[in-house]
C-alpha cells in the first residue's frame, strides 16, 4: 500500500508551493525579458575602406545596463556621450586605414567628443592634470581622442567611451547665447579645430607677431571650423583681420570680428590677387598668414604681401607630397630658389593639457579670446552619413555636430 501522507503534510505543501510560485516567476520573467531585450548600446563602425555611404554602418555592440558598461580601469573614465563632431581627418581614416588591420576592424570614427563622466576608474579621481577641481560623476567634459586611440578605432560615435581622464577638459559655461542654440559648443572649441586654433595662435611666429602694435593677419579659410575660431582670437589679441571665404559667409565672417573680406571666389588665383594689390605690400602687408586651405602658391608668392619678418603657418599637409613642400618651403635658401619668408606646417598632437587651455580661453566678447564655437549643423545619431558627406563637400560653416543621444538633465 502506497502511503501519501508526505504529501499531507502541511510543511511539505507550502514548500512545494512556494517552488512552484518561483518557478512560474523565473519563467515568466525570463520570457518578458526575451521579448524586451535590453537597450543596446550603439555605435558608428567603419565596414569597408571608401566614402561615408558605403563605409559606414550603425551597430549595436552591447547592453546598455551599468553590469554591462565597460568599467574604466586605473585612470580612466567612462563618458556617456551627448555629443561628437565631425573633421576632415575622419574621412582620410575611413578611406585609407585598411579595415583588414586587426586593430581596425569594427573601427569606430570621429574624435571629438562631449559628454557626461558616468564611472571612474580608482586613479581618476587623483589624476595630477584635475589636481585643481578633482573629476566626479555627473562631471560635463569634452576633448579630442589621442592619436593611439583613433588609430585602433575607438572613436567618439559610440553612446559610451572609455578614455584616460588626462585627455579631457571640463565644458566651459561661458559662450554667448548664439552658439549655445544649436549644441554644445564645447564638442568643436575643445576638440580638434580649437586645439589646432590655440596650436597656431601660440606658435613663436603667432606670439612674435601678436606682439607688435595692430598686427595684420589674413586667414585663408576664415568661415571653417579652425579658421573661424582664429579670426576671434586674432581680434582679441588687437589684430587687423582680413578673412579670405566665399561670398556667402562674408556676413558670417565679420560677425565674428573679420575688418576685412576677400571673397576668393571672385578672383582666378588668390595669390596673384593679393600680389597685384597695394592695399597689401610695404606699410599694408600682413605679419602672418594662418592657411586652413593649404594653398602652396599664396606661400610662394608671399614676399608680395607679407613682411620680411612675417610667417606663413599653414594646418594643411595632406598628399603624398606634403613632405617634399613643407621641406622645400622650410630649407630651400633664396638664392637656391626658395622664398624668403618663414612657412611652418603645424600637426595637432591632441592632447587633455591642449583642451583645459582652450578652456581657459573661452568667454564673452569682453573677456574671452573666444566667445562662440559656429555650428554649421547638428544631426542626430542616425543621420551621421549624410554630415560626413556635409563634411566632405567642405563647404561647412563652423563645425557639424552629432547629437549621440540627449544629454540628462544635472
Ligand atoms: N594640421 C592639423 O593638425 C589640422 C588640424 C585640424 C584641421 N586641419 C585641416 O585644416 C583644414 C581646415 O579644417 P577645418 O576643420 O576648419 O575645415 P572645415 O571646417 O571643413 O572648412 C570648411 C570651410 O573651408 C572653406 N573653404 C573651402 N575651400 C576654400 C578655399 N579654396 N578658400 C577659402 N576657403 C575655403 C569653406 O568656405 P567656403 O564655403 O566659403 O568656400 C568652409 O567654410 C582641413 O583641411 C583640415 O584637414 C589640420
Amino acid at each position: 500500500m502506497l502511503d501519501f501522507s508526505f504529501f499531507t503534510d502541511p510543511a511539505i505543501l507550502s514548500l512545494i508551493s512556494a517552488s512552484a510560485v518561483l518557478l512560474l516567476a523565473q519563467l515568466y520573467t525570463s520570457s518578458v525579458l526575451s521579448r524586451q531585450p535590453l537597450p543596446k548600446m550603439k555605435a558608428w563602425v567603419v565596414v569597408k575602406n571608401g566614402e561615408p555611404s558605403e563605409a559606414l554602418a550603425l551597430k549595436d555592440i552591447g547592453d546598455v545596463n551599468t553590469t554591462s558598461l565597460p568599467q574604466p580601469k586605473g585612470a580612466d573614465i567612462l563618458i556617456r556621450v551627448s555629443h561628437a563632431a565631425l573633421n576632415p581627418a575622419d574621412l582620410m581614416f575611413m578611406r585609407y586605414i585598411p579595415t583588414w588591420v586587426p586593430f581596425r576592424r569594427h573601427a569606430t570614427p570621429a574624435i571629438d567628443f562631449a559628454g557626461e563622466i558616468v564611472s571612474l576608474g580608482p586613479q581618476a579621481a587623483a589624476a595630477p592634470a584635475h589636481a585643481a577641481e578633482p573629476l566626479t560623476v555627473g562631471a560635463r567634459v569634452a576633448g579630442c581622442l589621442s592619436v593611439g586611440l583613433v588609430a585602433t578605432g575607438h572613436g567618439a560615435l559610440v553612446e559610451y567611451l572609455t578614455v584616460p581622464a588626462e585627455l579631457v577638459a571640463r565644458q566651459p559655461k561661458a559662450f554667448g547665447d548664439s552658439s549655445a542654440k544649436a549644441g554644445p559648443p564645447s564638442v568643436g572649441v575643445l576638440g580638434c579645430a580649437g586645439q589646432t586654433a590655440h596650436l597656431a595662435a601660440t606658435d613663436p611666429c603667432a606670439e612674435a607677431a601678436f606682439s607688435s602694435a595692430e598686427p595684420r593677419i589674413l586667414i585663408n579659410g576664415a568661415s571653417g571650423a579652425v579658421g573661424s575660431l582664429l579670426i576671434q582670437i586674432s581680434k582679441a589679441r588687437g589684430a587687423y583681420v582680413a578673412a579670405v571665404c566665399s561670398g556667402k559667409n562674408s556676413e558670417f565672417v565679420r560677425r565674428l570680428g573679420a575688418d576685412e573680406v576677400i571673397d576668393y571666389t571672385k578672383h582666378d588665383s588668390l595669390p596673384a590677387y593679393l600680389a597685384s594689390e597695394a592695399a597689401y605690400s610695404g606699410a599694408n602687408a600682413f605679419d602672418l598668414i594662418f592657411d586652413c586651405v593649404g594653398d602652396q602658391h599664396l606661400f610662394l608668392r608671399s614676399p608680395a604681401y607679407l613682411t620680411p619678418q612675417g610667417a606663413l603657418l599653414c594646418i594643411v599637409g595632406g598628399g603624398p607630397m606634403a613632405p617634399f613642400t613643407s621641406a622645400r618651403n622650410r630649407l630651400i635658401p633664396s638664392f637656391l630658389g626658395g622664398t624668403p619668408r618663414t612657412y611652418k606646417l603645424l600637426a595637432l598632437t591632441p592632447s587633455g593639457a591642449q583642451a583645459r587651455a582652450v578652456a581657459k580661453w573661452v568667454g564673452d566678447s569682453e573677456s574671452g579670446l573666444i566667445h562662440e564655437m559656429p555650428i554649421d549643423s547638428e544631426y542626430a545619431m542616425t543621420d551621421v552619413k549624410e554630415a560626413y558627406e556635409k563634411q566632405a563637400s567642405k563647404r561647412a560653416r563652423g563645425k557639424i555636430i552629432i547629437k549621440v543621444q540627449e544629454e540628462k538633465a544635472n
